[in-house]
């Protein structure tokens, strides 16, 4: 039995640093049990130091945090049969079936008779594994490995699942899939924290916090980031981006501008007042547009100018949000 407590995870100023870099600094978060929490930042923005400060695998430099009510420093052994862990690099063992697999998880955490044999059946199952059983691991597509790392994270049932970037390089398909389970298993009440560089799984979160080099912008309800940029979103296809942008960033009204692939985002005060003026410009300079529009602002949007609000406020060491491309 875990301890009474309403946090599944409780951090106060909690840091790690490293020689040379702050990895994490003074983080101060708390997350409801049955959360879907989000972290999603650049890369070295701190989220696998944060995590491994979570699981207990790594000490605080200061600071503390308590997981499922325990400490991270005093009761790690307590953290650790209640959280499970898919690593960024999670190891499968290639040469073994994916039954031999969660066999060899069960050995470590001690999950043996009726109850292995019953668990690896349902986890087989729920992570639609069952006909592959007896493929290696090595032989499973990408998304299955990530599957089956996920099940062989659940062998122990923990109620806190740690994921670290657990759907990288899979594609589009499986990511639904695996963000199904997912869900299961947060409808079963299990708190998930999970890091991501993907926007639309961020968008699936109950919460998300924003790292940029070791702390975390913003942390909310994904409806309540978006919000937090100001303006209103404009996005057309210019013949001529790299020109389409130079010539809006000088116009009244415009606030920023962001480039999507060949597309250009304005966000501007007021859109019904300067779309007109956008329009007559470009074509005045020569500039062909398509596909003009109003948007909402997405996840990515909102994130990308938070970065750039602190950069531009000098606080960043280590701009990685160029303001020109
Ligand atoms: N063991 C370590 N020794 C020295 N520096 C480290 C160590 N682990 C992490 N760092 C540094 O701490 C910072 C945060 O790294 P971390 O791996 O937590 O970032 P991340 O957000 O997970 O990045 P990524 O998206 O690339 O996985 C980086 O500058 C990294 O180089
Ligand atoms: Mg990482």
């Amino acid at each position: 039995m875990s301890k009474d407590n309403d946090f599944a995870i409780e951090t106060h100023d909690l840091s790690r640093a490293f020689k040379n870099v702050v990895a994490v600094d003074k983080l101060s978060l708390d997350i409801e049990r049955g959360e879907i929490f989000g972290l999603v930042g650049p890369d070295g923005a701190g989220k696998t130091t944060t995590i491994r400060l979570l699981c207990a695998i790594m000490n605080p430099t200061s600071g503390a945090a308590k997981v499922a009510g325990f400490d991270t420093l005093k009761d790690a052994e307590e953290i650790k049969k209640r959280i499970g862990y898919m690593a960024q690099r999670f190891n499968l063992y290639g040469d073994l079936s994916v039954i031999e697999n969660l066999n060899f998880f069960a050995d470590i955490f001690a999950v043996s008779g009726d109850v292995r044999e019953e668990r690896v059946a349902q986890l087989l199952s729920f992570a639609r594994l069952t006909e592959f059983k007896d493929r290696r691991a090595a032989q499973l597509s990408g998304g299955m490995q990530k599957k089956l790392a996920l099940a062989c994270t659940l062998i122990h049932e923990p109620e806190i699942l740690f994921l670290d970037e657990p759907t990288t390089g899979v594609d589009p398909v499986s990511r639904r899939e695996f963000w199904d389970i997912l869900s299961d298993l947060h409808l079963r009440g299990v708190t998930l924290f999970v890091s991501t560089p993907y926007m639309d799984e961020a968008e699936r979160c109950s919460r998300v916090g924003l790292m940029f080099e070791g702390d975390m912008i913003v942390c909310d309800e994904p409806e309540k980031v978006k919000d937090l940029i100001s303006g209103e979103l404009i996005e057309l296809r210019p013949d001529n981006l790299r020109k389409a942008r130079k010539i809006v960033e000088a116009l009244d009204g415009v606030l920023e501008t962001q480039t999507y692939g060949d597309l250009l985002h304005i966000f501007v005060d007021n859109t019904e007042k300067r779309i007109p003026e956008l329009e007559n410009l470009l074509e005045s300079q020569g500039i062909e547009v398509t596909g003009l529009r109003q948007t909402k602002p997405r996840m990515e949007e909102a994130f990308i100018s938070l970065i750039r609000k602190r950069i531009a406020e000098g606080r960043a060491n280590n701009p990685v949000v160029s303001e020109k491309d």
